[in-house]
């Protein structure tokens, strides 16, 4: 009988060792033959630890599971799915997992991550052999169609930044994964890094066919110890079965990946910083031009992707770009893992086509906030997101939408606060954040964003209000138009959002002197 415990940091974080453990003592103290596999989450993290057991009609859930449930599970029969008050039925029919549309994630929760074989018996592997079928142009015309766009934040379009790099005369040329996912309330990087590696090594290998690279590199965040093992046991296994290297599976096609390790800054999730700091040097900004696609590792032509634009890559090139557009809305194909977290009652990932309303992933999916409370904001797009509204809930989730609302999707992560939240405060930790981690290296974001701070502290103790106000509005100007990366471009972003939408938290009267 197979028993699957989640070996991702979110379970593992909430006990799914100890209860693994348990789940193995118990059972050789019964005498009963099970089949530990250590899968990837579901994404439903308030039903961490969830144990899954296979049963004639499909995966049974139980959660959360803690240590001490273990003896009663067995009591229940569990292991045949039996009856238990922790028994969630059958996982596919839970309601949070049922209504999403899972494409980049579809094996994520169900693999053990690190197998070549429960991969292949899930559909892996297909877009590769399709893409070893194909010439390098075509594998960037089924990118192109498919309307993936970068899935870091930028939402580039992935084959037009490809076609470059193919286009690109160069003797080496690099794939680099940015596992750099610093955005605060983002997760769906380290739970694919995590829950199925094989899709983000198929991915890049797809890549490196499409512009002729032959060398990869996944720079990974060092905060992701759980992702570093998963993902270097996964190269493994892809490298012993011929599914990287040096001839892979025959075709005479040579691609290399490894794992770096970054160090733990902020701004290294910014393309020209991370290449500096892969090449080993201190995590500065590079200017652009020149674009990576034509000078970027070591100076060499490279495709800088996110996890998850290189993770749906596969789908694309088993089932097709045309099929793979058909999701989403307006400019804004395909699906998105989106990401709740913050004051909300149940926080995961829910993996969505474009186009569902910030309302609905928050009341029908989040079941509104974890204290019960009205929620006041959403912080959208990480730190340098904006603060939306109420007012604004009813925007669907797409790039163009939410851009003409002065907000971004960015990485897709949704941060909760409910109605005690002080947004002057949340004003003051962007400009805060951004001085913490500015690279220095131009002025309006090193210098500006601590001028900020300061602004801010004297509107918040009512030292002539007026005029401060005029003064970060400036300030923020010189910001957005003035720094040379999205750091300090963006950080204006919750600032100004705070001001606008939440005046009274400033001392202001409504509405703020815009
Ligand atoms: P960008 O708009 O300058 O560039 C987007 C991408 O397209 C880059 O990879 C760039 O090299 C490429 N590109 C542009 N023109 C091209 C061309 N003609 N051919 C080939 N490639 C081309 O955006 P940037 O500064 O790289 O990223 C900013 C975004 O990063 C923000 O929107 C933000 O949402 C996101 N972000 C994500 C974080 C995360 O943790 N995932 C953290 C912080 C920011
Ligand atoms: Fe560095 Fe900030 Fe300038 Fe970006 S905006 S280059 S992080 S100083």
């Amino acid at each position: 009988i197979k028993v699957y415990i989640p070996r991702d940091s979110a379970s593992i974080s909430l006990g799914a060792d100890k209860v693994a453990r348990a789940i193995a003592f118990e059972a050789a103290r019964r005498g009963a033959t099970i089949e530990l596999v250590r899968n990837g989450s579901r994404g439903m993290f308030w039903l961490e630890p969830m144990v899954e057991v296979s049963t004639p009609e499909g995966r049974v859930a139980y959660g959360p599971v803690k240590p001490d449930d273990v003896a009663e599970l067995f009591e229940a029969d569990f292991l045949y799915g039996g009856q238990h008050h922790l028994n969630l039925g059958l996982t596919e029919d839970i309601p949070y997992f049922a209504k999403q549309q899972r494409l980049t994630f579809a094996r994520v929760g169900i693999t053990d991550p690190v197998s070549i074989d429960d991969y292949l018996a899930h559909d892996g592997y297909r877009g590769l052999a399709n893409a070893l079928k194909m010439t390098p142009a075509d594998i960037v015309e089924e990118v192109t169609t498919s309307g993936l766009r970068g899935r870091g934040g930028a939402a580039f379009p992935t084959g037009i930044k490809w076609r470059t790099v193919l286009g690109a005369q160069a003797d080496q040329k690099y794939i680099v994964c940015n596992a750099d996912e610093g955005d605060s309330g983002t997760f769906s990087d380290r739970m694919i890094m995590e829950g199925d590696p094989l899709v983000l090594i198929e991915g890049m290998t797809i890549a490196g066919l499409a512009v002729g690279a032959t060398m990869g590199y996944i720079y990974l965040r060092s905060e992701y110890p759980y992702a570093e093992v998963a993902l270097n046991e996964a190269i493994a296994a892809a490298n012993a079965r011929g599914y990287l290297g040096d001839d892979i599976l025959g075709s005479g096609k040579t691609f290399h990946l490894e794992v770096r390790r970054g160090a733990g800054a902020y701004v290294c999730g910014e393309e020209t910083s991370l290449l500096e700091s892969l090449e080993g040097k201190r995590g500065m900004v590079r200017f652009k031009p020149p674009l990576p696609a034509l000078e970027g590792l070591f100076g060499k032509p490279t495709v800088v992707n996110n996890v998850i634009s290189l993770a749906s890559v596969p789908i694309i090139l088993d089932q097709g770009g045309a099929n793979y557009q058909e999701y989403g809305v307006g400019r804004s194909r395909g699906t998105l893992p989106f990401q709740l977290a913050g004051n909300i009652k149940y926080g995961g990932l829910v993996e969505a086509a474009f186009g569902l309303s910030i309302r609905e992933l928050l009341y029908d999916f989040g079941g509104g906030s974890r204290t019960g409370r009205p929620i006041r904001a959403v912080q959208i797009g990480g730190p340098l997101g904006a603060y939306v509204p109420e007012s604004q809930f009813d925007l669907p989730l797409d790039y163009e939408e939410l851009g003409k609302n002065d907000a971004m999707l960015g990485h897709g992560g949704l941060v909760v606060f409910d109605d005690t939240v002080d947004m002057a405060q949340m004003a003051r930790f962007g400009m805060e954040f951004c001085a913490i981690e500015s690279c220095g290296k131009c002025t309006p974001c090193r210098i500006g964003s601590t001028r900020g701070v300061e602004v801010i502290d004297r509107m918040v103790e009512g030292k002539d209000r007026p005029k401060q106000v005029i003064l970060l509005r400036e300030l923020c100007d010189t910001m957005l138009s003035g720094s040379l990366c999205a750091l300090g471009g963006m950080a204006p972003f919750p600032v100004l959002s705070a001001l606008n939408h939440f005046p009274e938290d400033f001392g202001l009267a409504e509405p703020a002197d815009k």
